[in-house]
């Protein structure tokens, strides 16, 4: 097993991702042997201490399975250093502490910044680094950026410069939590190595793929956040077109990095771009009102904060991208996303052709396609759905044949995305992690889809909560004679 080496610089350490997600993940590697010579500068504004910070660090991963020696052997790694990272000193401090523990961690050197921060900093920070010399050690350097990567394509153009001014795309690391989740990274092993899908896998046999990821919380505490945002950026841009890529892509010629990227990028590339004119025929939005989920009363969207009140934010996007290649013409892709939905369910529904006639059901019009169901989440697993002989001679039914991954250390939002790319980025392999080009192309699309949008005020709200979305979302498949597959 490699066991990199690095001293790991945390901006925003005292924050919610670094506590849910990052510190869980730091421990979990540590336990597993897979990090072994390794400190962690936690930097934010808050005038901790280390010994305040160590307890945190140890509040955030006490759910798992712990020992008190291995404990005090982790947080024992982790130092704090209170920054104003406008404020060339804290630089300076910065780099005598990583250079103190480069030497008392053997790190040689190689160094990971992870800005785990409100994103009008990202630029400051990289821009910063690079002036005060904390990019000029022996060993290795890289950043990690945590999304919103930009709020359309030339504020990401933007940022990209900034950063890119410090740092070159080798050494950036954009994350996409998505891309670390166990059956998000398997689409494309079960595509590639199984004749039985990718012989089948175009316009002739594929009639329709749906990429649905439902949750069912609201926004909570990040009302600021999502209301600037919506679901279009804050999903759709992201997880669910880097979902698209990889079902859509073509084989590359080997597995690595510049190889993956490559494929991905020219999906992108054929993604039909929509006229804002015609925003209505291919995306839907939706707000949710107030509903019922899981038996309780809970409020719509406008109610959850006075300042959400005249909101025309969306908290649901539906949509239907072609993509104009040639495997994939008149196959639409659709993608749906949502908050205070029915259920918090992440799959993605493979519909093949119909055969031509309908040798064995009684009633003729009864539709029965195979299915290929890849369930990423709560359940990782797959789902193939098939026609099987029923009672007598002459009658079908639909079976299923499912897979279904050990669930023994999976879960909605564990840290085991987060823990996979962290490794990879460790290990200098940004597969999983966006390139520039992935970003910028993804934006573009997204970006005339919100200035349909804009040309008209939607009539929100028009969902409930607890119900899976707007009826204009069923329309959008129905006209094509397709229908939303439950996800449930
Ligand atoms: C994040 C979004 O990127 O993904 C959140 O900002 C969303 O709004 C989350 O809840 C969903 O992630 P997961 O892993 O729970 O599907």
């Amino acid at each position: 097993q490699l066991k990199p080496k690095a001293v790991i610089v945390i901006f925003g350490a005292t924050g919610d991702l670094a506590k849910r997600k990052l510190y869980p993940s730091l421990y979990r590697m540590f336990r597993s042997g897979k990090i072994e010579d390794f400190a962690v500068i936690g930097a934010a504004r808050r005038p901790w201490t280390n010994e305040s910070y160590r307890e945190n660090v140890e509040q955030s991963v006490k759910n798992i399975d712990m020992r008190d020696k291995d404990l005090q052997a982790f947080s024992s790694r982790f130092f704090y250093q209170p920054v104003d990272v406008t404020n060339s000193a804290s630089y300076q401090d910065l780099n005598s502490l990583i250079q103190e523990l480069e030497e008392d961690f053997h790190t040689e050197g190689n160094r990971v910044f992870y800005l785990a921060m409100a994103p009008e900093f990202f630029g400051i920070i990289a821009k910063n680094l690079k002036l005060h010399g904390l990019k000029d050690s022996a060993g290795w350097k890289r950043l990690v950026i945590e999304k919103p990567f930009g709020h359309d394509l030339p504020s990401a153009k933007q940022l990209n410069e900034e950063i890119r001014s410090a740092f070159d795309e080798d050494q950036i690391y954009r994350i996409d939590h998505y891309l670390g989740k166990e059956m998000v990274q398997n689409i494309e092993v079960i595509r590639f190595a199984n004749g039985l899908f990718e012989h089948l896998w175009n316009n002739r046999f594929i009639s329709n793929i749906q990429i649905t990821s439902s949750e069912s919380l609201g926004v909570e505490e990040r009302a600021r956040y999502y209301d600037h945002s919506g679901a279009t950026r804050d999903m759709a841009q992201n997880h669910m077109m880097q979902m698209v890529a990889l079902l859509a892509m073509e084989p590359p010629i080997n597995l690595t990095t510049e190889e993956v990227r490559s494929e991905k990028i020219k999906v992108l590339r054929a993604m039909r771009s929509v006229n804002p004119e015609d925003v209505d025929a291919y995306f839907v939005r939706g707000q949710y009102g107030p509903g019922q989920i899981a038996g309780s009363e809970v409020t719509g969207y406008r109610e959850e904060t006075e300042e959400l009140q005249d909101s025309d934010t969306e908290t649901y996007v539906a949509g239907k991208i072609m993509i104009d290649n040639y495997r994939w013409a008149g196959v639409p892709f659709y993608i749906r996303t949502g908050k205070r939905l029915a259920v918090k369910s992440t799959k993605i529904v493979v519909e093949f052709q119909n055969i031509p006639m309908n040798l064995y059901y009684e009633n003729k019009d009864d539709q029965h396609p195979n299915l290929l169901v890849i369930n990423i989440q709560p359940e990782e697993g797959v789902t193939l759905y098939l026609n099987a002989k029923k009672d007598k001679v002459g009658h079908a039914e639909p079976i299923k044949l499912s897979y279904r991954n050990n669930l023994t250390d999976h879960g909605i939002n564990t840290p085991e995305a987060y823990e996979k790319l962290l490794y990879d980025c460790l290990l200098g392999d940004a597969t999983n992690f966006t390139h520039w080009d992935e970003v910028a192309l993804s934006w573009s699309f997204i970006d005339s889809i919100l200035a349909g949008w804009r040309m008209k005020r939607p009539a929100f709200p028009n969902y409930a909560s607890g119900t899976m979305g707007p009826d204009a979302a069923n329309k959008l498949l129905s006209k094509n004679g397709h229908h939303w597959w439950p996800v449930e």
